[in-house]
């Protein structure tokens, strides 16, 4: 019988950028999914504005996003990581992922609730997000706002903008 996993959650460091490309590749369409230059990109400027779900050896979920004093998530931010400001009042998210194998086991939200812990800790307003219709619920279950539908047209998609305002 194999042990079961004991998971902590850490930021993340620039070992860490295969793991989570393959994650956002299993996760995403291509058209929506962030690009290896992008997360290496992300990972460089903000490694502290990822969280990452991990037993040490597998990491079974994460969430990154950077920070910004804008109060609205735009198409412009996912690949301009020169835009986080660790100072920021909004805590953006830009990906929710659980590697498929680990999904329907309540690790992303194990993950969102270490977010929004840490977001208010580090004095931010509150988080934003955007996210598809059948995901309102799923945010809303933390306290996040259905703010209706977002002006981004990231992946061709229609999305909803979602806030949690501490
Ligand atoms: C969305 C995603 C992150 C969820 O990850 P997960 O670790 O399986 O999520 P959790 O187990 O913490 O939570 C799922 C539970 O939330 C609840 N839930 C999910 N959607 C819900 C909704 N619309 N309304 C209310 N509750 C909902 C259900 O209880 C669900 O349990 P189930 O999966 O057994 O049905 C994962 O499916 C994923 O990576 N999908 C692909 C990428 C993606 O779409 N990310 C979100 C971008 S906005």
């Amino acid at each position: 019988m194999t042990a079961p996993h004991t998971w902590t959650i850490r930021h993340a460091t620039a070992a860490d950028l295969d793991a989570l490309d393959a994650i956002e590749s299993a996760c995403f369409p291509a058209a929506e999914a962030a690009s290896r230059e992008t997360l290496y990109a992300r990972l460089q400027s903000y490694p502290e504005c990822f969280w990452l779900l991990t037993d040490g050896e597998v990491i079974a979920a994460f969430v990154n996003g950077f920070a910004t004093d804008r109060a609205d998530l735009t198409d412009d931010m996912y690949d301009d990581p020169s835009q986080h400001d660790p100072h920021g009042r909004w805590q953006m998210i830009f990906g929710v992922d659980t590697a498929p194998l680990y999904q329907h086991h309540g690790y992303a939200s194990m993950v969102m609730r270490q977010v929004i812990e840490d977001s208010r800790a580090r004095g931010r307003k509150g988080l934003v997000l955007t996210c598809k219709d059948r995901l309102v619920g799923f945010y809303a279950q933390f306290g996040f706002l259905d703010e209706g539908v977002s002006g981004s047209v990231h992946g061709g998609v229609v999305w909803r903008q979602m806030r949690l305002t501490f």
